[in-house]
């Protein structure tokens, strides 16, 4: 339960508060290389409560930059994408990537009042199929981050970002609810899956360790990038299952995985206080991932605006049969099921009224650390910082070892992540 102050405190990324402003010190995926194109239509893109434009110049460049000509407001959405900058349709205005403006074609001979014109516009990094902003201050411009993913051949990767409609706390809190997965996603029978692929479109199969049900400890441990939470579960007669998930600070996670089965990888970056752009990272460490299977899997039908056909408007496609004979929700799509969950809270969920229990603690730990983050940033302190010589290494396992050893000696948290003793001094 948190209080409104901290509900607000946690839930609110408009520029100038708190948690606005720790999340505009990190570097954070603002669309899919493949969205924009030379000279292509501009995108629009949403991010912590800013509209802005996106668009590719002649040689290739990203420009993100404000939606409104600085003129006199006209959206550069509509404009024209050619000549390396984008042209306002309401007076011909043009700027280049970088927000500055090369042509005032109504003022031809005043080069200064030209001069004068600067439409906001932040840098982009493309890496890894995703175009990178940095919305905070130039002199405070952190290391790009280096996550393990990144590392791996393009074609192990499948990159994409959907529209949540709900605010971006709670769409990550799922992410770090262990339990859920043991009734949102539990499936009825054994499903027919390929090697390494988690579930089908129905959910997990009944016996995988994240769905046998109830685990039996839960742990979260301080790490340099964030918390790593542990959950022990029921495994064979004979050993447990030891699973982990890892938070990085501000939005990124690791969810739970097996042995052979694809990494995911997670972003929730809030496009305002009401939704979410949530990023999915499927990633194979040793073959190039099966787009098909994952799609299936995930089973989202998506709009141009990248927002889910099957949403609340048509409660998901619920099928009350299915519910009986195939799995508990009767949604289909794993990811359907997390964006049902969640939506269904309202966009902002009233934290005052929950009640949680002993299942939630790592939630509680999350919240804890963005709350302390963003009270310490305000008094002067700056954000953690992300170590790249641990990122990159880092993404979730789940083994099997004896039942009768503890989570800390069975799997223990490699000495790399682990928090610095001069981190904890400065607390
Ligand atoms: S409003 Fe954009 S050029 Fe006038
Ligand atoms: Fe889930």
């Amino acid at each position: 339960m948190l209080t409104p102050e901290d509900n607000q405190l946690l839930t609110q990324t408009d520029a100038g508060t708190p948690m606005g402003d720790v999340f505009r010190r990190y570097w954070i995926p603002a669309l899919q290389t493949e969205e924009l194109i030379s000279d292509g239509k501009p995108q629009r893109v949403k991010l912590l409560g800013e509209d802005l434009v996106a668009f590719r110049d002649t040689e290739g460049k990203v420009g993100l930059v404000d939606e409104r000509c600085p003129h006199r407001g006209t959206s550069l959405y509509y404009g024209i994408n050619d000549g390396c900058g984008l042209r306002c349709m309401y007076h011909g205005w043009k700027f280049n990537t970088d927000g500055e403006c090369t042509e005032i074609p109504s003022e031809p001979t005043d080069g200064k009042f030209r001069e004068s014109v600067q439409l906001k516009s932040y840098p982009t990094k493309e890496v890894s199929g995703i175009i990178w902003t940095y919305m905070g201050p130039k002199e405070s411009e952190p290391a790009f981050p280096d996550f393990y993913w990144m590392n791996l051949p393009r074609e192990n990767n499948l990159v994409e970002r959907v529209w949540q409609e709900c605010n971006y706390a709670q769409a990550m809190e799922n992410d770090l609810d262990f339990v859920h997965a043991a009734f949102l996603h539990k499936a009825h029978a054994t499903q027919e899956v390929e090697d390494g692929i988690l579930s089908s479109d129905l959910g997990i199969d009944p016996n995988h360790p994240l769905v046998k049900n109830p685990p039996v400890k839960q742990s979260v441990q301080d790490t340099n990038f964030g918390k790593r939470c542990i959950a022990v579960g029921i495994g064979t007669e004979e050993e447990n299952a030891f699973m982990e998930i890892h938070y990085i600070f501000p939005f990124y996670t690791y969810p739970p995985r097996f042995g052979g089965e694809d990494g995911m990888w997670h972003a929730f970056v809030p496009r305002d206080d009401h939704s979410t752009w949530t990023w999915d990272v499927q990633f194979a460490h040793d073959r190039a991932i099966d787009v098909e299977a994952q799609h299936a899997r995930r089973g989202l039908k998506l709009d141009e605006d990248l927002r889910k056909v099957v949403n609340a408007d048509v409660e998901y496609n619920q099928d009350r049969d299915l519910q009986k004979t195939g799995n508990f929700t009767g949604i289909r799509g794993i990811a359907n099921q997390d964006h049902a969950a969640t939506e269904t809270m309202g966009t902002i969920v009233d934290r005052t009224r929950e009640k949680l229990g002993t299942s939630d603690l790592p939630i509680i730990h999350m919240r804890r650390i963005l709350l302390q983050q963003a009270k310490a940033f305000q008094e002067g302190q700056e954000p953690l910082l992300l170590e790249n010589q641990s990122l990159k290494t880092l993404y979730s396992e789940g083994l099997y070892d004896d039942k009768n050893k503890k989570w800390q000696e069975a799997f223990p948290l490699q000495e790399q992540f682990e928090k610095k003793k001069q981190a904890v001094e400065n607390k």
